[in-house]
């Protein structure tokens, strides 16, 4: 039966994080990823790294592509009605900005430096319980090539995302469980096009939100607000982009540049957290504990900032048996948490299209974007809860 120091359930960016840091200090791991290596490096999702994440990531030196191919961002637009107003990032946070960089390519960049460093991370296998954690010696048990396997190990993290297990060994009265399900998605995009913007820019419109991103100077990544139960099938690419050039008009001759959609995909949005995010041996960490809607880019970002508490912790413990970080982990990264639930529900709602038209919550809307657009402390808020604060 094999033995690691550290069990981690999960190859996202949270589960990753955490072997590439325990490794620089010694400390063994093993990851379980229930999908394929191909499976998780194509897949899709947002790409807006803090300052923070960006640091650490060069920190454990996987962030040569990074700072190559990413884009640096000090500022972006917010736009109300087809009125848009530029929110600097640098004025209000000491200088500093936001990096643009899919969340494949870090997950890819981090898989191949694991490889690199002989951390082992096996793919195709899934945990299916875990054994023990109120003990010293817990253990996950998996399923690999049809077998049943176990992995012994001291501490198990559950990096598993939303629908992974490790949520479910925490004692049902151990936390409160907070959810928000809104009633509307966002189609994403990927195109073949250059990004019209040098910015992001969110926009409230009538007919709902939308959001410009980008990849690089080629890709161009756009976002729309749909029904929940709305279909790609419903939206051809002719359709996608009139309405993208709808929602974007700034009433100054903004136009997208238009280019081949290869990749479309609706996601839901939605809030959702415990407040507590460990039981004995158990940790988790990232999706697996909470979920806010992508308007403020907070998933990755909170994912790893957990990481920095739980790996701290663990290191203190091998290294000096200390176990102050452990037994505190859940109140540390429920701070950032509630800050980010907050921000990116204030986001949310301030951008979407949440009622009519003209109804009181529509104006209530317009009210805040009218007092941001003149108030340089609101601004400032804005700014540094999008940047993400440095410590809280
Ligand atoms: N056994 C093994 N692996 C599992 C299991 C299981 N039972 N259940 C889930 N997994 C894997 C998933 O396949 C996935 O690759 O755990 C991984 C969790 O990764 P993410 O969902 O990326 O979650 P996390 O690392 O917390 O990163 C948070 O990802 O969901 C986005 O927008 C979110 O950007 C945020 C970030
Ligand atoms: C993205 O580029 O995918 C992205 C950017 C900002 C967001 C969400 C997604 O708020």
């Amino acid at each position: 039966m094999a033995k690691v120091q550290v069990g981690i359930i999960g190859a996202g960016p949270a589960g990753l994080t955490l072997a590439l840091i325990l490794q620089k200090a010694g400390i063994r791991s093993l990851i379980l990823e229930n999908r394929s290596k191909q499976y998780v490096i194509n897949r899709v999702r947002a790409g807006l790294l803090e300052q923070n994440t960006v640091d650490l990531f060069n920190e454990l030196g996987v962030g040569g592509r990074m700072r190559r191919e990413g884009d640096e961002h000090h500022g972006v637009y917010l736009s109300f009605n087809n009125k848009k107003i530029h929110i600097p990032f640098g004025e209000h946070t000491g200088g500093r900005h936001i990096t643009i960089y899919g969340q494949q390519e870090i997950v890819k960049d981090m898989i191949e430096t694991c490889a690199e460093r002989g951390i082992e991370i096996k793919f195709e296998a899934t945990a299916t319980h875990i054994e023990g954690v109120e003990t010293d010696a817990p253990s996950i048990v998996y399923t690999e090539g049809g077998a049943e396997k176990v992995l012994n190990c001291d501490f198990v993290a559950a990096c598993d995302g939303f629908h992974g297990i490790g949520r479910k060994h925490l004692p049902k009265d151990s936390y409160q469980e907070f959810r928000i399900e809104y009633p509307f998605s966002w189609l994403g995009i990927l195109a073949y096009a250059p990004p019209a913007s040098d910015e992001l820019i969110y926009s409230y419109h009538k007919n709902g939100f939308a959001l410009l991103s980008m990849r690089s100077a080629e890709v161009s990544r756009l976002y729309l607000q749909v029904t929940n139960d709305d279909k790609v099938e419903n939206w051809s690419d002719e359709r996608i982009w009139d309405e993208l050039d709808v929602r974007l008009d700034d009433g100054a001759g903004f136009k997208l540049n238009r280019g081949e959609i290869f990749e479309k995909s609706i996601t839901p949005m939605r809030s959702f957290m415990i407040d507590n995010m460990q039981h004995g041996r158990l940790f988790l960490a990232g999706d697996a504990a909470h979920i806010v809607p992508p308007t403020g880019g907070k998933g990755l970002n909170l994912a790893v900032a957990d990481i920095r508490f739980l790996s701290k912790a663990l290191i203190n413990w091998f290294e000096k048996g200390d176990d102050s970080g452990l037994k505190t982990y859940s109140e540390d990264c429920l701070r950032r948490v509630w800050r980010a639930q907050d921000f990116s529900n204030f986001m949310t709602t301030l951008m979407h299209k949440m009622d009519e038209h003209g109804s009181y919550t529509n104006q209530l809307q317009k009210a805040k974007f009218d007092y941001i657009s003149v108030s340089k402390n609101y601004e400032a808020t804005i700014a540094e809860n999008y940047v993400g604060l440095k410590e809280i």
